[in-house]
């Protein structure tokens, strides 16, 4: 039987619990000391303990999921042109670190396969999916192939997966209601609907928006809804206190150590 997710905690089960309502999310791990998106980067963010790693995930030209955030390769690696454009095995021999800086010379982009497997046992996931990695064709597209990998690494509990792209978060529901996913909120998708009722229509158990997107009315109305709103990306310590005292659940922040403490100061 499939077991909703609606009627178990709306976020994933974290490892390292603090028990303190709120998650420290490292975003694209913890990107402010280490190239993001890449292994490196979510080691630092387990040594800072972070509660949660957010990462970003494309398809390859043959449609294996990898770890990147933008739809060309050229700010991040040695490479040029679109991601989806090269087959994994290509776009494994890029260097995806020496932009950062030269200690992380030769860094790879990562297989989602590859982090869960990281991952699995440490550190809870957001799994953001790309609206590039949509395909019409529900054999080309990525949602049923990060299912099957989420569900073989048996990290299910330990996930939320979200996206910009309605149609990638509809699909989820459709083939594994059991999966936690957040709404990312995308204004030309919702139009003059408020988040709530998108959440609801989309089944999702999370709200994730930008801070400067984030509004009083919101906030309150998705507390009253017990519907946890998470925020990205913060890296200003003021901010973070804001947020925390306004009663957010959780933030992205390229720096988790910053937000540990602002979490720390702000009880
Ligand atoms: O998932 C939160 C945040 O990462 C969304 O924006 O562009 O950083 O992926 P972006
Ligand atoms: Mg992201």
């Amino acid at each position: 039987m499939t077991v909703s997710a609606c009627n178990r905690s709306p976020l994933p089960t974290l490892y390292q619990e603090q028990r303190d309502g709120f998650v420290v999310i490292a975003h694209r791990g913890a990107s402010g000391y280490a190239p993001e998106n890449t292994l490196p980067a979510f080691q630092k963010a387990l040594e800072l303990n972070a509660e949660m790693i957010e990462l970003d995930v494309m398809l390859s030209q043959d449609g294996v999921p990898v770890l990147f955030h933008d739809r060309e390769l050229d700010r991040k690696t040695n490479g040029s042109g679109m991601v989806q454009d090269y087959t994994v095995e290509a776009l494994q021999q890029l260097d995806a670190g020496t932009w950062f800086s030269e200690e992380f010379s030769g860094e790879k982009i990562p297989s989602l396969e590859e982090v869960l497997e990281w991952a699995s046992g440490k550190i809870s996931l957001n799994i953001e999916i790309k609206t590039e990695a949509w395909r019409e064709d529900l054999e080309e597209s990525i949602e049923p192939r990060v299912i099957r990998l989420v569900r073989d690494s048996e990290m299910s509990e330990h996930i939320i997966i979200s996206s910009f792209d309605y149609r990638i978060l509809r699909r989820l529901k459709e083939l594994a209601p059991d999966l936690r996913t957040a709404v990312l909120y995308e204004q030309s998708q919702i139009g003059d609907k408020d988040p709530l009722t998108i959440v609801k229509e989309l089944n999702a158990q999370a709200f994730n928006c930008s801070a400067t997107q984030l509004t009083p009315e919101w906030m309150d109305q998705l507390q009253r809804a017990q519907i946890p709103v998470l925020v990205y990306t913060v890296n200003d310590p003021e901010v973070m206190k804001t947020l925390i005292q306004a009663g957010v659940s959780g933030i992205f922040s390229d720096y988790p150590d910053r937000l540990n403490l602002a979490v720390h100061n702000s009880r």
